[in-house]
């Protein structure tokens, strides 16, 4: 086949307002992974196209920046608008891309996607500083701006959903952008990018440019005229991106991994937290998001009871094509994914850890649909272990297989649930309300949940600790990540005070 084929798609990057390929005119395969085929390609962009995404949007910056913030309040707005009346394709192209099903896509990430990009708009315009009266005539003032162009890289297991929310934090505060999606699965962001006119956004303002990570990733990580960074994916790219970054000495905001506990107590609501449990690892996702739930920790008296059932919810789960309305969970995103996730299916025995239930893989898993036979298909997998140090308790496994681990006391679980280099998220299931509070403080996590899991809402801030990342985006306190700090001194009397060196500080 040939970038030709008509059965392929071909999808462009969106630099200055323009659909452009590569200068160099290479192309990356992107695979259906419910069937392993290629089904379109994207631009295999070099450190030239970098370059020209990044001269975009510099050009774009004087305007955008000065532009009254209740105008790129109407444009965010209009573009919200635009990614909801076109909810069905993109949420079709991601599904098809990266095997996320059409209940998390369109039911979820499109929409809220959308209504994220309009939270950010109302903020735009509520950015405010502060006032410190120093005395006489001098008065002192802060003011937030921003930074100029941003670089954000986003992995592929929620394209659509970080496009949104990043890029429109970005805008809301008056920075231009140029977006690195993973070379995975970006069909469904490179194809968004057609709704930015529509919606009256300048061009340059938001700018994309596919390709891999070493090359085009790193050129956007080492572009000078990228002043700021935000990189989601894994915590060891995360690592070195922010290597990268300091040698231009830029600030990186992370969003990475994690090894999230989830915690069944004796006294929980048992139905409640088979569905939260299930939810937090096997469905939507595949298991394939940052806040997976893939350590369940259980309280000795429950442990049969609780993975019997979760066991019969698993089993009930259907697995099968992302695009049918009804599958709940579809395959891992590429081969590479696929391949990573078997090595751990074969790990964790060889290690001491049994499988309780799961563990096929592949065609096995659909059954007789030959249309899905080539796909990336893992089964709801649980395993049990008793020791916490194992490589799969330690390590982010990113698929639908979880690690049960049975402790006795509450005490106990805190510690094992701590005893990780990551910190993104955990849960407690409990009807204790003292519980519920303890729990809270004890798991240190930059999210906990109770009696409810994976929920993620653009109002309420989200983000890690240790290896899992640093400052929280979401919530008004989001706007933050992408807004700079200036203090301004204004003498308003006459004549101009000398320099008062009693004022203390250095510089
Ligand atoms: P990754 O972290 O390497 O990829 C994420 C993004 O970073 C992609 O856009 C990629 O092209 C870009 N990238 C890669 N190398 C780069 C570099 N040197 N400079 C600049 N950008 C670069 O993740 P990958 O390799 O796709 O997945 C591997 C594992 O990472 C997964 O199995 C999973 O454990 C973890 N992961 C975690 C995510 C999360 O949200 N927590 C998201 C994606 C992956
Ligand atoms: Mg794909």
């Amino acid at each position: 086949m040939t970038a030709a084929d008509p059965h392929i798609a071909e999808f462009h990057n969106h630099i200055d307002g323009e659909a452009r390929p590569a200068r160099g005119g290479g192309l990356l395969d992107s695979v259906d992974p419910s069937t392993g085929r290629v089904w379109a390609r994207v631009p295999d962009s070099g450190a030239a196209d970098v370059d020209d995404a990044v001269a975009a949007a510099r050009a774009a910056f004087p305007a955008w920046r000065s532009t009254p913030p209740a105008r790129r309040a109407d444009l965010l707005r209009a573009w919200s608008a635009a990614v909801l009346a076109h909810a069905d394709d993109l949420a079709a192209i991601e599904s098809r891309d990266n095997g996320r099903v059409l209940k998390e896509t369109r039911g979820g990430d499109v929409p809220g996607g959308a209504l994220n990009i309009r939270y950010n708009a109302e903020l735009a315009d509520k950015v405010t500083g502060d006032t410190v009266h120093l005395g006489g005539a001098t008065v002192a003032s802060t003011r937030y701006e921003p930074f100029g162009v941003v670089g954000v890289i986003i992995p592929w297991n929620a394209p659509l959903a970080m496009f949104f929310a990043k890029v429109s934090g970005a805008l809301a505060a008056g920075n231009t952008v140029v977006v690195k999606p993973a070379e995975q699965a970006c069909c469904s962001v490179l194809a968004a990018c057609g709704l930015l006119a529509e919606a009256g956004l300048p061009p340059g303002a938001v700018n994309v440019v596919s390709g891999t990570g070493p090359v085009a990733g790193e050129a956007l990580v080492d572009h000078p005229g990228v002043a700021r960074l935000h990189f989601t994916g894994s915590t060891a790219t995360g690592r070195r991106v922010t290597r990268h970054a300091a040698a231009g000495l830029k600030n990186v905001s992370l969003e990475l991994g994690g090894k999230s506990p989830n915690i069944v107590f004796d006294d929980a609501d048992l139905d409640a937290a088979t569905a939260g449990v299930a939810g937090g690892i096997f469905t939507g996702g595949a298991g394939q998001a940052c806040v997976a739930g893939s350590r369940v920790l259980i309280q000795e008296g429950v442990f049969e009871e609780f993975t019997r059932r979760l066991r019969a919810h698993a089993a009930a789960l259907r697995v099968g094509d992302p695009r049918d309305p009804s599958t709940d969970m579809g395959p891992l995103a590429f081969a590479g994914q696929y391949d990573k996730v078997r090595a751990y299916l074969e790990l964790g025995p060889r290690e001491g850890a049994e499988i309780l239930f799961g563990g096929r893989t592949g065609r096995e898993v659909v059954g007789a649909d030959p249309a899905l036979a080539g796909g990336y298909w893992v089964e709801p997998t649980l395993m049990a272990a008793t020791d916490n140090r194992l490589r799969v308790c330690q390590e982010e496994i990113f698929g639908p297989v979880a690690v049960a681990l049975p402790f006795r006391t509450e005490d106990e679980a805190y510690a094992i649930a701590n005893d990780t280099v990551y910190g993104l998220a955990g849960g407690a299931w409990t009807r204790s309300l003292d519980r519920a509070h303890r729990a809270v403080a004890a798991i240190d996590a930059g999210t906990v949940w109770i009696n409810t899991y994976r929920r993620i809402h653009w109002a309420v801030p989200f983000g890690g600790r240790k290896h899992s990342g640093d400052r929280p985006s979401n919530g008004a306190e989001g706007l933050r990540e992408w807004l700079t700090l200036k203090a301004a001194w204004i003498e308003v009397g006459a004549p101009p005070a000398p320099p008062r060196p009693t004022e203390g500080g250095a510089g």
